[in-house]
């Protein structure tokens, strides 16, 4: 007799779930004799969504499309509560798979509650123990494990994290993290920068700084500080550029455009695609940033990173000594970019000698689970 599918359903809502959950996706689709894999994107992004959805062309099979301009926390969660609903209730999916922490991964997972659809959470366990920071991520992610039946633990530390909480340990699996296996599909495909502004970055000599900041807790006066730092950075080091890849949020764009525009050697650019972004990694000497996903993906190019928070949920770089919390003050951003950039042995000891997150076998590994 043949044996029914499993069907999974798989939600995505922003850039880094899409990165993040495309090996899975495409993991679930070699695995179509066993696994029937359906995707609802929940569109919290459009443009910075439908860029990455198209690096791995990953087509969606249903789209809730709820962007708005200045969406609230509130207004996001409600529609992506809305739309999952009749999406649950007509698919009726064996497990919900959901990632990370964003509004569109709590919300669909407790709409997976109310549904009595398992939710498995990819990438459990993450903790900075400070629910202001990152706001409102760390109670998202809180929210979505409580919300979850099976928590795939990118790190034996996220795995610890969920322990102490109370989590049962036979319902916890230590995965890796699937960006790494993101990276390593990447950076298998031809790339051909999109235009000629990114291969001239690319080719230009000196050092290069890769900047990202689009955290909500630094919207405003952190974010100015920011750009402050990197003012002063320039104008110090002839021959260092900066690019910055700026966050499609209205909210950042208003405080980095004017203050960094038409500065010699700071090059702000649109979002870019995986593909860029992992050049840009490459060739960077330095990462500056306050997203999760960088801290995640630049031991896998060896290159140290600068966290503009306060706390971070993934400690194990910092832990090793191959990234360093630098806050979000000009001056502390100042004085730890200049020690790395004129004390070379200072900056070799943070030279990252593998990564801490994973081994490019994470969405394997889940789906091996998710079929026992
Ligand atoms: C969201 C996530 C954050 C994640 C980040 C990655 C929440 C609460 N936040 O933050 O955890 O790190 O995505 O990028 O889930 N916009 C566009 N086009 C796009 C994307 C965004 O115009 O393709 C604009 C919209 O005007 C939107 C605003 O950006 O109102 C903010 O988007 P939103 O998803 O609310 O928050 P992010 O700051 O992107």
């Amino acid at each position: 007799m043949m044996k029914r599918k499993l069907k999974v359903l798989s939600v995505i809502g922003t850039r880094p779930e899409a990165i993040k959950m495309a090996p899975l996706i495409r993991e679930l689709s070699r695995r179509a004799d066993r696994v029937e894999s359906l995707v609802v994107s929940t569109a919290q992004h459009r443009q910075m969504l439908d860029q990455t959805l198209r690096v791995f062309g990953i087509v969606p099979d249903i789209d809730l499309d709820i962007m708005r301009p200045r969406q609230s926390l509130r207004q996001t969660t409600v529609d992506v509560l809305t739309g999952m609903e009749p999406v649950l209730r007509q698919h009726k999916p064996d497990v919900l798979l959901v990632q990370g922490d964003t509004t569109s991964a709590w919300a669909s997972a407790l709409a997976g509650f109310h549904q009595k659809t398992p939710v498995g959470h990819v990438e459990a366990g993450l903790r900075s123990f400070d629910l202001g920071n990152p706001y409102p991520e760390e109670m998202n992610r809180r929210l979505t494990d409580a919300l979850a039946s099976f928590h795939f633990a990118p790190t034996a530390r996220a795995r610890d994290n969920l322990l102490r909480e109370g989590f049962s340990r036979g319902n916890i699996f230590v995965t890796g993290n699937t960006v790494v296996d993101a990276l390593q599909l990447a950076l298998r495909m031809p790339f051909e920068p999109r235009d000629g502004a990114i291969r001239k970055i690319l080719d230009a000599p000196g050092r290069l700084l890769l900047v990202t900041a689009h955290r909500r807790e630094n919207w405003g006066k952190p974010l100015a500080e920011i750009c402050d730092a990197l003012r002063k950075l320039v104008r110090q080091f002839p021959d260092l550029r900066v690019v910055c890849p700026v966050h499609l949020n209205p909210e950042v764009r208003q405080t980095v455009m004017p203050t960094l525009k038409r500065l010699d050697r700071i090059h702000l650019i649109q979002p870019v695609d995986y593909l860029t972004l992992a050049q840009l990694m490459k060739r960077a000497h330095l990462i500056l940033t306050d997203s999760g996903g960088l801290q995640e993906e630049a031991p896998t190019f060896g290159k140290p990173v600068l966290v503009m928070r306060k706390c971070t949920e993934r400690p194990e770089a910092t832990d090793a000594g191959w990234a360093s919390l630098v806050g979000t003050r000009a001056n502390s951003i100042l004085s730890e970019t200049r020690r790395l950039l004129m004390d070379s042995s200072a900056y070799a000891r943070m030279i990252p000698r593998s990564n801490p997150y994973g081994d490019g076998q994470a969405a394997r590994r889940i789906v091996d689970i998710l079929l026992r």
